[in-house]
């Protein structure tokens, strides 16, 4: 099956420095909060390093990904909410799906936006759950373990090899759900070229869907901002540093902390 037009967006280097002492944590969280409004930090029990993984958009430096360029016709609206705009996908657009303990980030923020654009554009007669584990576990060379993951290999291999539905850890949907490795014990199982759910009863080749293309955009706010009012979600990342450890809430921008590994 051969369906829609895929893209990810912007890409930027993810880059990580090492957290500070325990004792220098207040006093950082209070310079965080102090200085901006954006976002709140505060003393995390979430592993947040173990979650980040970003290598790049390909091992290959020389790499290149189509650029679209969108003619800017409309004004942008003050705000879009894509769950309204496409109300038969609704469901599938807010869902939120959790990784776990596992640097596979590139992995669900990729099948999240095929899974969404899949609906989209069947007007929501397909709703299939593109299995990250699936991703995570048969794109050998798409990632290093639980560590992290190339975002542009991620797509070829969408549309290469194909990917399988698979639903969340514990949710016995789709072919191939997230494992407990994966999401308990940051680690990258076995690839199965089998379902891996009993109550699931589709063949592991006939549940493969596949990508025709897909494109980046240029790193400009108004070329993202038309993509996603035209075609729904996109695919992003972004350099996070030291502060992102005691991210609580809001729009996390970088406010403090090295980056001593920026690319
Ligand atoms: C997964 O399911 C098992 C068995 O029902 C349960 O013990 C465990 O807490 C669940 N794990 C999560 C993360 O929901
Ligand atoms: C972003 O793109 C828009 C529309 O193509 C253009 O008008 C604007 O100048 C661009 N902004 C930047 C910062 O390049």
């Amino acid at each position: 099956m051969r369906k829609i037009i895929i893209l990810f967006a912007l890409t930027l280097p993810f880059s990580w420095s090492k957290p500070s002492t325990p004792s220098l944590q207040p006093q950082l969280i209070q310079e965080i909060n102090s200085r901006q409004t954006s976002w709140k930090a505060g003393t995390n029990s979430l592993d947040i390093k173990s979650r980040l993984g970003f290598l790049g958009l390909h091992p290959d430096p020389d790499y290149k990904i189509q650029t679209k360029h969108h003619k800017i016709a409309k004004s942008i609206p003050e705000s879009f909410d894509a769950r309204e705009k496409w109300p038969e996908c609704k469901d599938v657009i807010g869902k939120i799906r959790d990784q776990g303990t596992c640097g596979s980030c590139w992995a669900f923020a990729s099948t999240e936006v095929m899974t969404d654009r899949l609906c989209i554009g069947t007007k929501g007669e397909t709703k299939f759950v593109f299995s990250p584990e699936n991703l995570l576990t048969c794109c050998e060379d798409c990632r290093l373990e639980c560590v992290g993951g190339y975002t542009a290999k991620a797509w070829d291999y969408y549309i290469n090899e194909g990917i399988v539905s698979g639903g969340d850890y514990n949710s016995s949907e789709g072919c191939q759900p997230y494992s407990k490795a994966s999401f308990q014990y940051a680690v990258a199982s076995k690839c199965v070229k089998a379902c891996q759910n009993d109550k699931y009863d589709v063949k592991y080749d006939d549940d493969k869907h596949y990508g025709d293309s897909f494109y980046t955009l240029e790193t400009n706010v108004t070329q993202i901002q038309t993509e996603i009012l035209t075609n729904g979600p996109v695919m992003a990342t972004f350099n996070v540093f030291e502060d992102i450890i005691y991210y609580k809430s809001g729009v996390y921008y970088h406010v403090s902390g090295d980056c001593t590994t920026c690319c």
